[in-house]
């Protein structure tokens, strides 16, 4: 354990988000990461898996074993399939650890929900009450008193952020909401399939689960939430031929028209204090170029008179702001760290 910091440990660090963890804690001013897990890789030097990392550390994976795990750390991420991670967030919690659980495991509040979308039933519907869903713009201040968060989905922090002042402002009608969004292929894993091999995803582009994706019941909770009231949408995922990004589109019908001018005041008024949340200007559209490798969430709206809808695209790094960049901002409100602390960095541009 290393004094005067707090200590960490990334559970699954051999995939895309436990290798973004690394990337931001190992430069984290006020953590140090104790332990990191790989059942397939135990034994072997993380920075063999991400040479990205030599040189910065001289972790060696272990394999998952909580009780030896928790000697080491106070928060353990855990960036573990769906239905592994329930047990692992349930031993380590017992075990009086914070847990920053990256699945979808804690997300779904309904444990009936859950085992409709996922084809699981939940084993720990004691402790899905305890977890915090982990969006900061919705829950900050529950986020800094939890013991368990459930981090939330990529699509869901695209959609939901782009939608949050407009159903909470009462401006649209809620049974008009479309969401389309477009992921680049590390949202997948890094496990190989056939689906996402480079030749099947270049210069392609294709809707995959319309109606049916396991984030839509996500983003409904939430919207339901902020509506006070059940809110449907129609979500459309695609795939898209790039590493990393996501840009979710989103069209609504406003009650009220309101022309761009107003509607870009509302979303301003809302997002004024939040770090992460760039409110793009007037006539400019956000670009996942430009948020690539950042925790920033870039936003730009439109009122379109001619169909009465607003039309807002946000874009988001799925690893980042959609993953391990948001894993660390909700730590950081967990241990009363100023909330960008490791964070606050550019994109990589071009
Ligand atoms: N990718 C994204 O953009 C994204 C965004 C938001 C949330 N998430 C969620 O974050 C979690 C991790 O996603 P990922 O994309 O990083 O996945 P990934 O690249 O497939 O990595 C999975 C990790 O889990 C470990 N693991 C797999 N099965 C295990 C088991 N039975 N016991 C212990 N460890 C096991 C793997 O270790 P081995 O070395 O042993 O294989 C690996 O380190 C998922 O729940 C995903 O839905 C992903």
């Amino acid at each position: 354990m290393a004094a005067g910091k707090l200590n960490v440990a990334v559970v699954g660090s051999s995939g895309y988000t436990g290798g973004e963890l690394l990337r931001i804690l190992l430069r984290h001013p006020r953590v140090a990461v104790t332990a990191v897990t790989s059942e397939r890789s135990a034994g072997q030097p993380i920075a063999s898996i991400f040479p990205n990392l030599a040189g910065l550390t001289p972790l060696i994976c272990e394999p998952l074993d909580p009780a030896k795990i928790a000697t080491k750390a106070e928060v353990v991420f855990l960036a573990l399939p769906h239905v592994t991670a329930q047990e692992a967030a349930y031993r380590f919690h017992a075990l009086g650890r914070k847990v920053v659980d990256l699945s979808a495991d804690y997300r779904i509040t309904d444990p009936a929900v859950y085992e409709k979308w996922y084809e699981h039933g939940h084993r720990y519907p004691a402790l899905l009450t305890e977890a915090v869903y982990g969006l900061p713009e919705l829950y900050r201040e529950r986020i800094e008193k939890a013991s368990l968060i459930a981090n939330p989905g990529c699509y869901p922090t695209s959609a939901i952020l782009g939608l949050a002042p407009l159903v909470r402002g009462g401006m649209i009608d809620l049974e008009s909401i479309i969401i389309d969004a477009k992921s680049g292929v590390s949202g997948a894993g890094r496990s190989p399939t056939l689906a996402h091999h480079f030749p099947e995803v270049n210069e392609g582009l294709m809707a995959y689960k319309i109606g049916t994706h396991r984030h839509t019941p996500e983003i409904e909770q939430e919207l339901s939430a902020l509506a006070g009231k059940g809110v449907i949408v129609s979500f459309t995922p695609h795939l898209i031929p790039m590493n990393r990004g996501i840009l979710t589109t989103i069209y609504a019908r406003l009650t009220k028209f309101i022309d761009t001018a107003e509607l870009r005041a509302r979303f301003e008024e809302a997002y004024r204090n939040e770090p992460f949340l760039r409110l793009l200007p007037p006539g400019q559209v956000p670009n996942v170029r430009h948020v690539r490798g950042s925790n920033f969430c870039d936003i730009g709206v439109t009122a379109d008179p001619r169909t009465g809808r607003a039309v807002i695209v946000t874009v988001i790094d799925n690893l980042v702001k959609g993953a391990a960049g948001q894993a660390v901002q909700n730590m950081n409100l967990m241990a009363r760290f100023e909330e960008t602390e490791g964070l606050l960095s550019a994109g990589l541009f071009p």
